[in-house]
């Protein structure tokens, strides 16, 4: 009837900046999310691919809290329903090529897969940064993740071949060309990573207690000189944002100007606030991180939220495979563990097929 498309994010940089009304530099990829709808209902059933039919809920998302990963359909069914939606359901296959747990927003993609769907069958039509709000809001509502806006504007904003350099606070943003010579190389640390059960919430909240015993609304109004006689934890989170703020805008003129040595600087020191400052890391990523340098990449750091998940190196095109083997290798000789390499392409956001 209607098959609607997906896809993760990749954010080069501008890492837990969002939920602080700060700047981020994402990019849709070409992996996601596809769900294919085969008929209008009265009830909403999804089945997945990889697994199973989940137990049928509401067309307004209504009734006792579903299980698994229908909670995310279920939430994206609700909050559409509170913008208005007709409660018209359907019964659709979701099918996937992201790996989960990797720091590519599988989740997001599935929130904004099915709820392009349930708009579709239902002629309604949000822009796409409201549908990115109730989307972001499903999250919490579905997993208790008081994540931003990134993943989800990501995923509906994307471009092929560019970036998106989007003010969280506003919500303005412009694309940024991705150099051809660039190759965004993903290492996935075999660790996997869960929002829920990390310390994301408790991160959010330390930014948040400190942005207000200094007075700042949001991120981007922080100086040094508010970082001065802090208590030790709320300075190293504000200064965290503070200076990743300063790499995004500085990331984009790198990007806008071809050159990837300065981007790739940007993202170690990103990696290095992130594992110090904000302390989200994990020896793992660390671990990537210093092969990834070893290995003659041009920069790297986590990716996403930490505490798992995946490095981001940036690359030249024609380093990229040779570099992502070495590094897996040199990781699994170290940790036993199995990574996985894979290049991203910034591509087109979501939409129907
Ligand atoms: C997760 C959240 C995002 C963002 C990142 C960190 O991906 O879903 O909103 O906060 O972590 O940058």
């Amino acid at each position: 009837m209607l098959t609607t498309w997906a896809p993760g994010r990749v954010n080069l940089i501008g890492e837990h900046t969002d939920y602080s009304g700060g700047l981020v530099l994402p990019a849709a990829i070409q992996l996601g999310i596809t769900v294919e709808v085969a008929s209008v209902s009265d009830q909403i059933s999804l089945t997945s691919t990889r697994d199973g039919a989940a137990e049928p809920f509401a067309a307004d998302g209504a009734g006792a809290p579903a299980t698994g990963w229908a909670r995310y359909g279920q939430a994206v069914a609700a909050e559409l329903a509170a913008l208005g939606r007709a409660p018209v359901g359907l019964a659709a296959a979701v099918d996937s090529d992201l790996p989960t747990g990797a720091g590519l927003s599988s989740s997001a993609a599935l929130e904004v897969g099915i709820a392009l769907a349930l708009c579709a069958v239902a002629d309604f039509e949000p822009a796409p940064l409201e549908l990115a709000l109730a989307c972001q809001r499903a999250e919490l509502r579905a997993v208790g993740v008081p994540c931003g806006i990134l993943d989800q504007a990501a995923c509906l904003l994307g471009q092929a071949g560019a970036a998106i350099l989007l003010d969280c606070a506003t919500l303005d943003y412009r694309l940024v060309h991705v150099p051809e010579r660039a190759a965004l190389v993903i290492v996935d640390s075999a660790v996997e990573r869960s929002l829920e059960r990390s310390g994301y919430a408790q991160r959010r909240a330390e930014l948040e207690h400190a942005l207000a015993l200094v007075g700042a609304e949001r991120s981007t109004q922080l100086t040094s000189q508010d970082l001065e006689g802090l208590d030790p934890v709320s300075e190293r989170r504000l200064r965290h944002v503070m200076t990743e703020n300063e790499r995004v805008r500085l990331f984009a003129e790198a990007f806008e100007a071809g050159d990837l040595e300065s981007a790739g600087r940007l993202l170690g020191t990103s990696h290095a606030s992130l594992r110090d400052d904000y302390e989200v890391s994990i020896a793992e990523l660390d671990l990537l991180v210093e092969l990834a340098d070893a290995a003659g990449g041009l920069g790297a750091r986590l990716l996403g939220g930490g505490f798992g998940g995946s490095v981001l190196v940036l690359a030249e095109v024609e380093d990229a495979d040779r570099l992502g083997g070495e590094i897996v290798e040199a990781y699994r000789s170290r940790t036993g563990l199995e990574g996985r390499a894979l290049t991203v392409y910034a591509s087109a956001g979501a939409g129907l097929r």
